[in-house]
């Protein structure tokens, strides 16, 4: 039988939203001319809970995503621009991104979204852009990439995968729910696929809200409390660490990312005891205190010796090789775990989206990597599969976009 609520009239409707969609890309303000515009809220067919209805500001000095508390959902996704995306194009499609998530993150739909009521319960969403040396070439202004936007040196330990590996452009979405995570990367990746294509999509995720008390830390896969010496937001040392303050002007108020995917070696991990798990860290699996303290956040007294004279936190524990004594050079680790599922044979494939910011990655990331590289005993357990590295742009006013200060 028919179905009743398919209609001639609802069906063109329906092509009219498809037809905005192709339109929104040269004449947003067209769309509203059509037949049935989107409209922009939806109501909900039931109320909505606090966490929902939850918003993170999309304006600002700063993009979003960075202080923001880490939400439990992420997709960074790599795209490099398509041959023949110059600097005009890049401005139109940086000023459709922005329009993306500026509405999404305000819990209303994207322009011509043809799923406007997966728009309504942003969750905390926040959408943060960030431009990788492909895009600099491309827009021609190669002369304002700074000198660390670029492939990181390689490190012994890398194992480096292309499919995981550099981008022009990236998107990082991040909320408290799945569902709109999916829609907020489904319409700006639509938006964005005249000018570029996807590269890599890598999903992260932490322990979902309301599951832990506020500022708690996270775990990690190979249970590990994971974020225990971070620069806090909101503090001085966090604004000189993070946020570029002397880099060049177009870059102010902004940061830079490198993100690398470093796969866990569960299967090893699972093979080694307490003892040997909790001296590789230099903290204590249960409650994460340093192996000289009693609490997650004493500090590790790294001069202690036992009884044998030997260090108590080994010269080669990960927490003291990544340790950085200025806490305004320190990088901010806001990182998701990935899990793919397990192979044919039952083995993990899990790991780590190693997010870093830090306001100067020659001077902030790079040391504490190459130390890592050279001497962690970590790096029996884990194998870094992919490296990308971004600028990310300041933020904007709500009659900017993301960019401006580098493309207009
Ligand atoms: C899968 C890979 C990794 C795992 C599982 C891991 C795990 C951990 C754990 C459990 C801690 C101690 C708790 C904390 O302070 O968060 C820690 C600390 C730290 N990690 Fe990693 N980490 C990994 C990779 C890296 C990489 C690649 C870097 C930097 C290039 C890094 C930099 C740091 C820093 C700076 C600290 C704080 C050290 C301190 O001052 O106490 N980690 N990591």
């Amino acid at each position: 039988m028919r179905d009743p609520r398919i209609t001639r009239r609802g069906l063109l409707a329906g092509g009219a939203a498809a037809a905005a969609g192709a339109l929104a890309s040269c004449a947003p303000q067209q769309a509203v001319l059509l037949d049935r515009a989107v409209p922009e809220t939806m109501p909900e067919a039931a109320p909505p809970a606090p966490g929902g209805s939850a918003t993170e500001p999309f304006h600002g000095v700063h993009q979003a995503g960075i202080a923001t508390i880490p939400q439990a959902h992420a997709v960074f996704v790599g795209l490099d621009l398509l041959p023949g995306t110059g600097r005009e194009a890049a401005v139109r499609m940086m000023r459709l991104l922005t329009d993306d998530a500026r509405r999404l993150t305000e819990g209303r739909a994207a322009l011509a979204d043809t799923e406007p009521e997966l728009a309504t319960l942003p969750s905390r969403l926040t959408v943060t852009f960030g431009f990788g040396p492909g895009l600099f070439r491309a827009a021609g202004v190669e002369d304002r990439r700074p000198e660390s936007i670029a492939p990181l040196p390689g490190f012994v330990i890398d194992r480096l995968e292309t499919r995981w590996t550099g981008a022009d452009l990236l998107l990082q979405i991040c909320a408290d729910d799945a569902v709109t995570v999916t829609h907020a990367l489904r319409m700006t990746v639509k938006d964005a696929r005249s000018f570029a294509r996807v590269r890599w999509t890598q999903r992260g995720f932490r322990r979902s809200a309301h599951t832990m008390a506020p500022g708690t830390t996270q775990r990690n896969l190979m249970g590990q409390l994971d974020g225990t010496v971070n620069p806090q937001p909101g503090t001085p040392d966090f604004d000189r660490a993070i946020w570029v303050n002397d880099g060049p002007q177009w870059l102010r108020g902004g940061t830079t990312l490198v993100l690398r995917r470093i796969r866990m070696e569960l299967e090893k991990w699972d093979a080694a005891d307490r003892v040997a798990k909790e001296f590789t860290i230099g903290r204590r699996l249960d409650t994460g205190a340093p192996l000289t303290g009693q609490q997650e956040h004493d500090e590790p007294d790294f001069d202690r010796l036992n009884a044998l004279g030997f260090p108590v936190i080994s010269e080669y524990a990960h927490i003291r090789q990544a340790r950085v004594a200025d806490p305004g050079m320190r990088i901010l680790r806001r990182v998701y775990n990935y899990d793919e599922g397990p192979t044919a044979e039952g083995h993990a494939d899990s790991g780590l989206l190693f997010a870093s910011y830090q306001a100067d990655i020659t001077r902030q990331f790079i040391p504490v990597q190459k130390r890592l590289a050279e001497g962690d005993l970590l790096n029996e357990w884990t194998t870094p599969i992919g490296s990308a590295v971004f600028a990310i742009p300041p933020g904007c006013s709500p009659n900017g976009w993301i960019g401006e200060t580098l493309l207009s």
